[in-house]
Order: structure tokens, then C-alpha cells, then sequence
């Protein structure tokens, strides 16, 4: 299953994040600002309790603190899932982050797991995070990567997607749900979404 998460304000970000003169600082702002705004379809149907913590409304009114149920692992896929972090914590500061280290071989497009270590937390809802998911290899290699360790409660949150790269994770995992701010064309020979906004690893490290 997957959602595209629509909204004139992530389309105008993601509009900036495309083009190719924007520079490394304003492309990572404006991926942080859209993985907040995902946020709130990503986590809308998370239960919250009163927690024994109290506090005072300025109206005296004495109420409990609300608190997430779930608890949370954000999982970017390294390098660049690293770049939806900051947007994602600000708006879910009790999750805590691992790191899935993939990458793509640049030949075979095959995706190599070099990295993997996600914190110590009971039946946690894991959120695999990555900019782009083109052939889906990454993401099925980094969902395998969780399940073989256990995780069941995983899902997929990324910028912008290939229908194929949904159509191949939808097929290797139908249990994960998918989330994407934009569903584009498709993808060139060399496995880049077109339009897409170009190698999101090296726009957000400036390695190019
Ligand atoms: C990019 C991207 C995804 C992957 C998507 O990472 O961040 O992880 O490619 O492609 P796929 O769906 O075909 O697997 P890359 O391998 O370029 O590594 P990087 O994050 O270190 O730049
Ligand atoms: N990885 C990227 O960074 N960009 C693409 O378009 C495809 C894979």
C-alpha cells in the first residue's frame, strides 16, 4: 500500500528541491521542512495515553501530560535518509534513530548493506527513511535488513518515488506501507528518477 502525501506547501518545496541551482543548504532545509509536514501522515493513527504526569493548564484546570503509546525508530538509509532526520525529530522528539547502511553498486544497481544498527527498544514502529526510492532495492534490502533481525511493524518514508520502485516494494513487503511526498515519471538508464531532483546524497552532502 502507499500514500502520496499531497499539499500545495510540500509542492512548492519540492519544486525548489528539483531544481538543480538550488544549493546544498536550502535543498536540505527544504527536505527537513517537507519530512515534517509527512509527518502528519505518517504517525496519524498513533494512539497517545495520560501519562502520571500532571501540569496545570493557565486556567487551573489540572490535566495529564498526553504520550505516545508506540514507541518509535526513525531508520534512514545512509547517506542521504540521514537528511530527513532533523524534520522528523522535530516533530516526533521521542524517537529515537538508527542507521541502515546501503548502497547502490553503481554497474549493477544492486543495493550492498555495509551498516546496520538500530536502538535497543521493545516492539517498536520502525520508520525506514530515504529521499528516493527509484528501483526499490535499497528499501527492500534495508526492510529485509529489519525483518531479519526481528522488526515486524515497519514502514517506508520517502521524497519522492518510481512507480516501479513502489510496484517492487509493494511486491517483496505488501505488509509495509509506503508514504511519498511525489510519484514521478520514471527512471533514466541509469536508474535516476526522472524529473526527480538528481543524486539526493550528494545535493545534501555537497560531495559533487
Ligand atoms: C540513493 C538513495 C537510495 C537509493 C535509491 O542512495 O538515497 O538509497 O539510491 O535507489 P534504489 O531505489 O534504486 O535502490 P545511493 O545508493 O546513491 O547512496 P547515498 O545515499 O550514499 O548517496
Ligand atoms: N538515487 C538518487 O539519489 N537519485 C535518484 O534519482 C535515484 C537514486
Amino acid at each position: 500500500m502507499h500514500t502520496i502525501v499531497k499539499h500545495p506547501l510540500i509542492d512548492v518545496k519540492l519544486s525548489i528541491m528539483r531544481d538543480e541551482n538550488t544549493k546544498s543548504k536550502e535543498f536540505r532545509e527544504n527536505l527537513n521542512e517537507i519530512a515534517s509536514f509527512m509527518c502528519f501522515e505518517v504517525f496519524k493513527d498513533l494512539q497517545t495515553y495520560d501519562s502520571d504526569e500532571t501540569y496545570f493548564t493557565p486556567t487551573g484546570v489540572k490535566l495529564h501530560k498526553k504520550k505516545l503509546t508506540q514507541k518509535i525508530i526513525i531508520a534512514p538509509i545512509l547517506r542521504a535518509g540521514i537528511g530527513l532526520c532533523d524534520g522528523i525529530k522535530n516533530m516526533v522528539p521521542t524517537a529515537r534513530i538508527g542507521h541502515i547502511g546501503m548502497y547502490r553498486n553503481e554497474e549493477t544497481l544492486e543495493p550492498v548493506e555495509y551498516y546496520f544498527k538500530l536502538p535497543d527498544v521493545e516492539n517498536p514502529l520502525v520508520v525506514i527513511v530515504d529521499p528516493m526510492l527509484a528501483t526499490g532495492g535499497s528499501a527492500i534490502a534495508a526492510i529485509d535488513a529489519c525483518k531479519k533481525r526481528g522488526y515486524k511493524n515497519i514502514r517506508l518514508m520517502c521524497l519522492v518515488g518510481a512507480p516501479i520502485g513502489v510496484t517492487n516494494v509493494e511486491k517483496a513487503h505488501p505488509d509495509v506501507h509506503i508514504y511519498l511526498a511525489a510519484l514521478d515519471e520514471k527512471l533514466n538508464e541509469k536508474g535516476y528518477i526522472i524529473p526527480g531532483l538528481g543524486d539526493a546524497g550528494d545535493r545534501i552532502f555537497g560531495t559533487k
